[in-house]
């Protein structure tokens, strides 16, 4: 009997994502004859009370040209119906009535941590499914790349490249802040390939004194500083430095009183370090004017890129490997990912052990990232 299989894009957009889907539809469609249908916004479509108005049909035909469209033409949510509080409403059993309504015997997907989560959740409650990994944040073990993570560090490192620049035309101090959550992936690639002279990330605490003593010597020799920090960057917030920005800068205190908005994975939700690190530097170097510190947080214009060769080939083996499993050997509950230049496949408690930055001291500070002595 005909397979119908249903297709999501869940969590943080990125590009790649669109790769995997046209890939899945060809290889499901010619290899196993398979019909498969889109759902918009992830999760919150297949739980929604009419989830045929998130229906998307797509065939071989509607996905010609789709691997080079950046973001997902699903659109995406984080929107998790395992919580405690979408339990009690009784989501997880919305969406399998659903699914079943609708005919779906089967999910493939692309997603992050929790996106993968919830995946899981369903897999256990009898439902297949096969995920695919995809974020600039690069933080799902099982796989040394995840979907995205290859175009945002190219255009980010040539973004940051041309701060660069600008910061030395204009002898300043220049502050570039990226994505990554509690990952410094993004921060370190972006920081290695443009050259910056700091890095921040999440994995290694700033002492701020430290820090300005390091940014002031290489200001005074080379005129210009080029630092890429890590949203997640982890600044002690009783550290003395902090509380005289906090007095001085109106700024500071705002941004130190916001409490940060958590989403309904309860992930903080990040942005800002560098507004902080910026009047703190200006504070602690005794700087005149305000504008020999300057930032740029490249944000969410990493996560909107078309996708790069890398990861129109990564979606497309993706989308091949994940059809096969799910199809052609009706297994389910594992994550596609990719070691080496192997595409391989991990379970999903395997997939989701947090993979930060694990490498040695030693080399981190060769490559120039910020350690603390203290
Ligand atoms: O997970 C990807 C990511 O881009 C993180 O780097 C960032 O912290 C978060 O998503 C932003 O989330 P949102 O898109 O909900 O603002």
């Amino acid at each position: 009997m005909k397979k119908k299989i249903a297709l999501v894009t869940g969590g943080g957009d990125c590009p790649g994502i669109n790769a995997f889907l046209a890939s899945a539809v060809r290889r499901g469609s010619k290899e196993y004859g398979a019909e498969f249908v889109g759902v918009r916004n992830a999760f919150a479509g297949l739980a929604s009370d009419n989830p045929e108005q998130f229906l998307v049909p797509l065939d071989i035909d509607s996905v010609v040209g789709l691997e080079n469209r950046s973001s997902t033409i699903l659109e995406s949510s984080r929107f998790n119906p395992f919580t405690d509080e979408n339990v009690a409403r009784g989501y997880p059993e919305k969406m399998q009535a659903n699914l079943r309504k609708l005919g779906i015997s089967g999910i493939l997907g692309t997603g992050g941590n929790d996106t993968i989560l919830s995946a899981s959740r369903l897999e256990k409650t009898g439902f297949p499914t096969v995920m695919a990994p995809k974020s600039i944040d690069n933080d799902v073990s099982g796989t040394d790349v995840m979907l995205g993570f290859r175009t945002a560090i190219y255009f980010g490192a040539q973004a940051a490249r041309s701060t660069a620049d600008s910061a030395r035309a204009h002898r300043r101090i220049s502050l570039v802040e990226v994505m990554g959550r509690q990952a410094g992936w993004l921060a370190l690639e972006i920081g290695v390939a443009s050259g910056a002279d700091l890095i921040t990330i999440p994995e290694r605490e700033v002492n701020l004194t430290e820090l300005c003593a390091e940014v002031k010597n290489i200001y005074v020799n080379k005129k210009y500083v080029n630092l890429v920090v890590a949203e997640g960057t982890s600044i002690p917030y009783d550290d003395p430095v902090i509380t005289r920005a906090r007095k001085e800068s109106a700024v500071v205190r705002a941004l130190l009183e916001e409490s940060p908005e958590l989403d309904t994975f309860g992930n903080p939700k990040l942005g800002g370090i560098s507004q902080i690190l910026r009047r703190v530097l200006i504070i602690e170097l005794g700087l005149k004017k305000i504008e020999e510190v300057r930032t740029t947080d490249l944000g969410f214009t990493l996560r909107g890129l078309p996708p790069q060769a890398d990861d129109i080939n990564l979606g497309i083996r993706f989308g091949i490997r994940a059809c096969d499993i799910l199809l052609a050997e009706n297994r389910s509950g594992v994550m596609v990912g990719i070691n080496g230049l192997e595409i391989k496949e991990v379970s999903y408690e395997e997939a989701l052990k947090p993979k930060t930055v694990n490498r040695s001291d030693r080399e981190l500070k060769a490559l120039g990232v910020f350690i603390s002595s203290h």
